[in-house]
């Protein structure tokens, strides 16, 4: 399917109050054209997305949105849309989207939606389905009727169209005629129409008010500093060596475990897991399953700094402390510091390795084994 786009976004703004048109001004920092000119960008054929808007802003518009080709608004929205559809004659899509730039909370979702039902139908728009009940009133709020509002939704945009059919509806449509959609206009020319969920974050942007409202919605949630802390031990046995952060360290001894029996970095795997409340690393790397035997524990740290990421959550430092008698840790501290911060992306002041005996007390003073903590701090909503 090629697809097409118009991007409206030639009005003044009037109701949105004094200062420049809605559509320049900033949206949680960013321009509320770009929020859906961006998006739009991304599906259309090459040459596809067409933004009206009035030529005293194209430098504007040309220097937001550098991949549309622009066309001059109308008096009206009406008049726009007919503008934009004309521009996009060249490209000839088969489909073509119609949006508000107005309406800057467009998602992915919404897009595919109506693009699914254009195969069922040569129209296609978003709705919000209304909690509260219509009423009709006059220009001084008196109560004219009580319409059912059983089957009543209001309508968004973007309004998909195959692209020769909302043509002819358009040129169907008489001249002077004034219309609030592209909806309406295929609907007056007999087309067939399937309505899809759009998003609450598509409400147009109208008002003052609905700045602040629109920015509370398209927010991401704030970031929280966490904390989250781990501990390891293992049993020494034959060997010749043991694994601390990923760095070998000869030794009388090694260390008897599943995986490669790296106490540091479990205890901080465990730690990053606890940080964001993903269990720890028995429920991700159950020791009974064989394909962690001899596992290098860099595996197990990359898969709990991934799912940090992936839930928005940024590493802020880390802190380890190693404890036994033997091997002298001190010597490696900053190979060990190194691999850590590697693996993590961090900047090396971020990471700290402390090592400390407990005075031949315990099992770590029996030397019968070397255990680890860690603590780390992370950003994360
Ligand atoms: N629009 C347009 N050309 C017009 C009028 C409107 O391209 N002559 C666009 C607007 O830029 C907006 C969308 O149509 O993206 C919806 O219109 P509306 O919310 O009414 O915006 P404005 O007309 O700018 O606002 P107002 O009616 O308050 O002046
Ligand atoms: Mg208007």
């Amino acid at each position: 399917m090629r697809i097409g786009a118009v991007l409206v976004a030639a009005g003044s703004g009037v109701r949105a109050g004094a200062g420049e048109p809605k559509q320049f001004r900033p949206l949680l920092g960013r321009p509320v054209l770009v929020w859906s000119a961006a998006l739009l960008a991304r599906r259309v054929v090459p040459g596809g997305l067409v933004i009206v808007a009035a030529p005293e802003q194209f430098d504007r518009v040309a220097a937001l949105a550098p991949q549309a080709v622009l066309a001059p608004g109308g008096q009206t929205r009406t008049q726009s849309v007919r503008a934009g559809l004309a521009a996009l004659g060249a490209v000839n899509p088969d489909v073509v989207l119609i949006h508000d730039a107005a309406r800057p909370g467009l998602t992915d979702a919404v897009i595919d939606r109506v693009l699914e039902a254009l195969r069922l139908a040569p129209a296609a728009a978003p709705y919000a389905p209304g909690a509260d009940s219509l009423r009709q009133i006059d220009a001084e709020g008196r109560l004219l009727a009580c319409p059912p509002r059983e089957g009543l939704v209001r309508v968004q945009t973007p309004q998909g169209f195959t692209y020769s059919a909302i043509v002819d509806a358009y040129a169907a449509l008489a001249a002077e005629a004034e219309v609030t959609d592209d909806l309406e206009v295929a609907h007056h020319f007999g087309l067939a129409a399937r309505l899809v969920p759009g998003a609450q974050s598509l409400q147009k942007l109208t008002l003052p008010e609905d700045f602040a409202m629109l920015e509370a919605l398209l927010s991401p949630p704030a970031a929280i500093a966490r904390i989250g802390a781990g501990f390891d031990a293992h049993r020494f046995g034959p060997g010749d060596h043991v694994v601390l952060c990923g760095v070998k360290i000869p030794h009388t001894a090694g260390l008897l475990g599943h995986s490669d029996a790296d106490a540091p970095w479990h205890a901080l795997t465990d730690a990053l897991l606890g940080a964001v409340g993903a269990g720890d690393i028995g429920d991700h790397f159950p020791p009974t399953d064989p394909q962690w035997k001899g596992a290098p524990s860099r595996v197990f740290l990359a898969h709990a700094r991934d799912l940090v990421q992936a839930r928005g959550g940024q590493i802020v430092n880390v802190d380890l402390t190693i404890i036994c008698e033997a091997p002298r840790v001190k010597p490696h501290r900053a190979a060990l510091r190194q691999s850590t911060a590697e693996v993590l992306g961090l900047a090396l002041d971020r990471v700290s390795v402390k090592a400390t005996t407990t005075e031949e007390m315990g099992f770590t003073g029996r030397r019968e084994g070397l255990a680890a903590m860690a603590n780390v701090s992370v950003l994360a909503p």
